[in-house]
């Protein structure tokens, strides 16, 4: 077993930047490459690592060099979700002409934009023949960690398992203008962000000593809307982020989503995850929340209550940014702040994992299956939704399913 793993990223937006950050606390490994088609992104992430003596990656414009280099043994896809399948081809493709020592990949969330292409991605990378980490970086946080292991020990040894989970991620909308699309992001905040509340609350749920299918859906309710995003004044700032590309006033996607999943574990009892989305939350930025409830217990987190606060009078006129925490609204007042972002929202102990698991020659916890199914559960959720009904899980035709909101079929008045 090699001592250190040679990762390569591909892509070097956002979500690229939150991991290099997280790299150092991860263990045995560099950072040894980058590709981005937009070489100037590419090489603004590679000076940012080499500041942060992560490592000093080589830049290419393509998925193909990158993983050329021998010195890559795994890469971590942070590109756009509609890139997935061709991302993933073109892995297969090098690995199967030999022209590339690749043994691992992990996939930010979420797998896909569909059932139908995340049931290819796990052809693909059995295809490959590589380990697969699914990056769903909630269920690394070190508080969720704390929390499952304490109340899972003390409360449900001593009264019996939780029965109720609370989840949701909310802000004020998204930064790039390939999220806004239906299409080309697979749909609205229930794809984006309810794949993390979905995979925290089977993660809170699920006893650990016991297989991730001991816990079983059986029934899915869930509702969309746009409450925001819709009203013309917002419609115009819509089309001003995405330099005109999307118009929400043809093609609409949801802003709002909440879901009740109702699970069945081995004994029969009934458990419940109530999980709720939005682009539509102004606070001072993004806050995860989670409530963990049994018998005789219960657990909270909220992100948006930390130890530090600062306060900035109306004298303090500083330039908007993301300094205090992360999708920030404000500069002024008194505001919470995160220490450490990438740690305490998982990315630390999720890398960590991955190249430990990577090392090893071991599939990590967290791996496509878990990708694939978290898919599953969001477009029934969004079956659910658009049939305004309460659905068995899983539902007939999941597999060729596509959401109205990712067609450009969606009429947000007809709720
Ligand atoms: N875990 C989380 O909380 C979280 C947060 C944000 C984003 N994400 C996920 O991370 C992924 C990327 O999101 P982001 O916010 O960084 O987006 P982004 O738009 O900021 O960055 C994407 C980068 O990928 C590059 N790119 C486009 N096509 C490419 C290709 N074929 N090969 C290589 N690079 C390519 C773009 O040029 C861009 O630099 C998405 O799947 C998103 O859902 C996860």
């Amino acid at each position: 077993m090699s001592k250190q793993l040679g990762v390569g990223f591909i892509g070097s937006g956002f979500i690229a930047e939150f991991h290099a950050k997280s790299w150092m606390g991860v263990r045995n490994a560099e950072i040894k490459g980058v590709c981005d088609p937009n070489l100037k992104s590419a090489q603004r992430l590679r000076d940012l690592c080499i500041q942060l003596e992560v490592g000093e990656p080589k830049v290419s414009a393509s998925v193909e060099e990158m993983i050329q280099n021998p010195e890559i043994d795994a890469v971590w896809i942070l590109s756009p979700n509609y890139t997935r399948i061709s991302v993933m081809k073109s892995i297969v493709t090098e690995l199967e002409k030999g022209r590339s020592k690749l043994r691992g990949v992990a996939c930010e969330k979420p797998l896909a934009r569909n059932v139908k292409e995340a049931k290819r991605m796990v052809e693909l990378v059995k295809r490959a023949g590589l380990l697969h980490g699914y990056l769903e970086n909630q269920v690394f946080a070190p508080s969720l960690l704390r929390a499952k292991e304490i109340i899972w020990r003390r409360g449900a040894e001593l009264c019996g398992r939780p029965y109720l989970v609370r989840c949701a991620e909310e802000h004020s909308g998204p930064h790039k203008a390939w999220f806004w699309s239906g299409e080309k992001q697979g749909g609205g905040v229930l794809s984006d962000m309810m794949c993390h509340s979905i995979e925290a609350a089977r993660f809170l749920l699920t006893d650990s000593r016991k297989d991730k299918n001991s816990l079983r859906p059986c029934t899915i309710s869930a509702e969309i809307a746009s409450l925001k995003w819709t009203r013309p004044r917002y419609v115009e700032r819509v089309k001003k982020l995405t330099g005109g590309e999307v118009d929400y006033t043809k093609t609409p996607v949801e802003d709002f989503a909440r879901a009740t999943i109702v699970f069945k574990d081995e004994e029969q009892n009934t458990i419940i995850a109530e999980t709720t989305v939005s682009w539509g939350f102004v606070g001072p930025g993004l806050r995860l929340s989670f409530e963990l409830i049994g018998p005789e217990y219960f657990a909270q987190i909220n992100t948006l209550n930390p130890e530090l606060h600062v306060f900035f009078s109306r004298e303090v006129k500083g330039e908007a940014g993301e300094d205090l925490v992360e999708k920030q609204a404000s500069e002024q007042g008194l505001m919470p702040v995160l220490a450490d972002e990438a740690f305490t929202y998982g990315y630390v102990y999720e890398n960590r994992h991955m190249v430990q698991s990577f090392l090893r020659g071991e599939m990590p916890r967290e791996n496509w299956e878990d990708g694939l199914f978290v898919t599953q559960l969001l477009m029934s959720c969004y079956m659910a939704a658009e049939k305004k009904k309460k659905i068995k899980f899983p539902p007939p035709g999941l597999g060729d399913f596509v959401p109205q909101v990712a067609r450009g079929t969606w009429n947000p008045k007809n709720i």
